[in-house]
């Protein structure tokens, strides 16, 4: 099992963006009244057919080469021991959108940890998607969104700035 959330958004992310997406909506829900802990990330890549939206929480299934294809299994089967689950919504040639919920006080429950580096990795990672981002926090929200850069390297004080609007975002809404 993974150990932090995070990288499971970015695992979903990344299949987003290898999907051909050039637009994401991530969305991260932290509820603890609700006893809810959900993201859900929205992609516009090539979308999956239904055969492959339910062959995709299948372990070992994967379109890729050298690939284990456990990203999304592992995801599932982690909400489900957490009183939760995974819902995958795909259109071919539209996009998908992938739901994944936890209850929040779940003993089993990974942490989130580490949002600002998780979003810095795929905003630098993937300079030509656009990135929405929106983290919700006990109903306390933090949104950035992130223009495509084409064919830009970023310079070091953008990734600085970035960095410290990103850290100082979670913070005020207390996401560490
Ligand atoms: N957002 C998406 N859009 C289109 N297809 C997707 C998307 N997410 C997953 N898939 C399909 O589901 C398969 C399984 O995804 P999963 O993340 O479980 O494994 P993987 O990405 O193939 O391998 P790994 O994550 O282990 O490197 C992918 O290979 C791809 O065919
Ligand atoms: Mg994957």
């Amino acid at each position: 099992m993974m150990e932090d959330l995070s990288l499971h958004i970015l695992d979903i992310v990344e299949n987003a963006v290898a999907a051909g997406a050039t637009r994401v909506l991530i969305a991260v829900n932290e509820n603890e009244k609700r006893d809810i802990l959900a993201f859900r990330v929205t992609d516009n890549g090539r979308g999956m057919s239904r055969e492959e939206r339910e062959r995709a929480l299948d372990p070992f299934f994967t379109t890729k080469r050298k690939r284990t294809g456990l990203g999304l299994p592992l995801l599932a089967q982690a909400a489900e021991v957490c009183g939760g689950r995974v819902i995958i919504e795909s259109v071919p040639r539209k996009g998908t959108r992938v739901t994944a919920r936890f209850r929040f006080g779940h003993i089993d429950r990974p942490p989130l940890t580490k949002m600002a580096e998780t979003m810095m990795t795929l905003f630098f990672g993937h300079p030509e998607v656009e990135f929405r981002y929106r983290q919700t926090h006990n109903g306390l929200r933090f949104s950035y969104f992130r223009s495509a850069i084409a064919g830009r390297a970023a310079a070091s004080a953008e990734i600085a700035a970035l960095r410290d609007s990103l850290r100082t975002g979670l913070k005020k809404i207390g996401v560490s």
